[in-house]
């Protein structure tokens, strides 16, 4: 029998029963919905709208639902539709008519939207521990290996030699972002629907501002109508685990690349890799690629969201009823990669030496025999016409820098002399780079600093 049964004469078909239900997914909310009901409950109290003993009888029997929610020993149906139908049902079947007071100036459109807003909150909470936990992972293995040579590249051609921190650093700084992005959707999301009713509001005399205080909002949705109607903050938390997303995805693409025979640079920890059924010798980097597909997943989320909602009028309408697909998977997803990347992150060996002597006399130095005739007043444009020259005649003669002397140097331009050839270290080149947020190790330190104390300042930020 449903709550609404007064208007109904028939039952409802089967497949529509299985069609509307919700429960399989936000049974997920069943603590967030026990949260809602408790404060509810609380505040019609404290405005006389139910009487002290109404209160205690509702908060015991919702603690009993809890609990047998908890324990598994009640397993709500899909002919409850979903978890607010299934939470009230059971406390009405074990507290009585009493419990058909619950639902006093409040509905399911308000319900859900406080739900969603508490688990939110949990949730982009955790996500955001996790993700200062990637930042600091990246900032550990900095430490490590920070100092390691490699080339730095551009379309995926070499380009300048960079030392390995400097590339960690920019995906620290983009993950720190990331983090600041869910801090900035907490706070949309840090309002309280709860007592919007329907729509319009309600007649009795209730105290939103004591429901939001109750679950720990900092202050009500002023609007009753956009109490319920409003997705944006789902669509802001999906959009920030989308973002995020692309960066674990990006990295989780350099961890392949950097894993292969051919750039040989990691091995990632074997805690992340798995093996082939038919070729005995593959070690394959699976949980990276993992991250990486599932990127597509939650990019997905976010468009779900904003397609679902764009179209609809004010205010609630059962399309929305769709959002906690998207929404659970999306953070539940990102959290997930977070977690594996952070993990992959501390378990790998960078094989310092790879690129050490490979990148000498490397073209990847061509900047710095540019950057040379610069120090002796040569305009950057005709240095770099020079150096082009200098890579091409090499090329002509398939050789690489390590065959230039000085007489050859003077034969392309004559301000050359013995020391433009200490410019043609990989290692100097890129220690020469000491401009603000150059790859030098004093400002690879420096960043490192600055990110640790930002670190700091979210320790206990939530449970990893
Ligand atoms: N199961 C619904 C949802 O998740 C709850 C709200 C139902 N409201 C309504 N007017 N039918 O969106």
């Amino acid at each position: 029998m449903a709550l609404w049964d007064g208007r109904f004469s028939g039952t409802p078909d089967e497949d529509m029963v299985a069609f509307g239900q919700s429960l399989d997914v936000d049974l997920q909310m069943w603590r967030e919905d026990l949260q809602g009901s408790r404060a509810h409950v609380r505040m019609l109290g404290e405005v006389n709208l139910l009487d002290d003993p109404e209160v205690v009888t509702i908060l015991q029997g919702l603690d009993q639902v809890g609990a047998e929610l908890a324990a598994g020993t009640y397993q709500p149906g899909p002919e409850l539709e979903d978890v607010h139908m299934a939470v009230e049902s059971r406390l009405i079947e074990i507290v009585g008519p009493v419990g058909a007071k619950l639902h006093t100036a409040r509905s399911r459109n308000d319900q859900v939207a406080t739900d969603v807003r508490l688990w939110l909150r949990t949730n982009l909470t955790g996500l955001k521990a996790q993700l200062v936990d990637l930042v600091a992972a990246l900032l550990d293995r900095i430490e490590a290996d920070g100092d390691v040579l490699i080339p730095g590249f551009t379309h995926l051609q070499r380009g300048q030699p960079i030392l390995l921190g400097h590339h960690l650093l920019a995906y620290a700084w983009m993950v720190s972002r990331d983090v600041e992005r869910i801090e900035d959707a907490l706070k949309r999301n840090d309002a309280c629907p709860l007592g919007a009713g329907a729509m319009a509001g309600t007649p009795h005399p209730i105290d939103r501002a004591m429901s939001a205080g109750l679950l720990d909002f900092s202050r009500p949705v002023p609007n009753a109508m956009d109490a319920v109607a409003a997705r944006d903050h789902l669509c802001e938390a999906a959009s920030a685990c989308a973002i995020a997303m692309t960066h674990m995805s990006r990295m989780a693409e350099e961890l392949v690349l950097w894993s292969t025979a051919e750039f040989g640079l990691i091995r990632i920890g074997e805690a992340y890799t798995t093996g082939s059924s038919i070729m005995p010798q593959k070690r394959n980097p699976d949980a990276a690629e993992l991250v990486r597909g599932k990127a597509g997943r939650v990019i997905g989320s976010l468009q779900a969201l904003l397609v679902m909602v764009k179209g609809l009028p004010l205010a609630y309408n059962r399309d929305l009823q769709e959002d906690r697909h998207a929404l659970f998977d999306a953070l539940h997803t990102t959290r997930a990669c977070a977690r594996m990347l952070a993990g992959q992150w501390r378990d790998m060996t960078v094989r310092r030496d790879r690129y050490e002597k490979a990148l000498e006399g490397d073209f990847l130095l061509a900047t710095e025999l540019a950057d040379w005739l610069v120090t002796r007043g040569v305009p950057f444009r005709e240095a770099h016409h020079v150096s082009g020259r200098i890579v091409a005649w090499c090329e002509s003669e398939d050789v690489d820098f390590t065959a230039l002397d000085v007489d050859r140097l003077q034969t392309f331009h004559d301000a050359f002399d013995e020391d433009a050839l200490t410019w043609l270290s990989p290692r100097a080149a890129a220690e020469r780079r000491t401009s603000l947020g150059g790859t030098a190790p004093e400002q690879i330190a420096h960043q490192r600093d600055v990110l640790r104390e930002w670190c700091a300042a979210r320790s206990g930020g939530g449970a990893v």
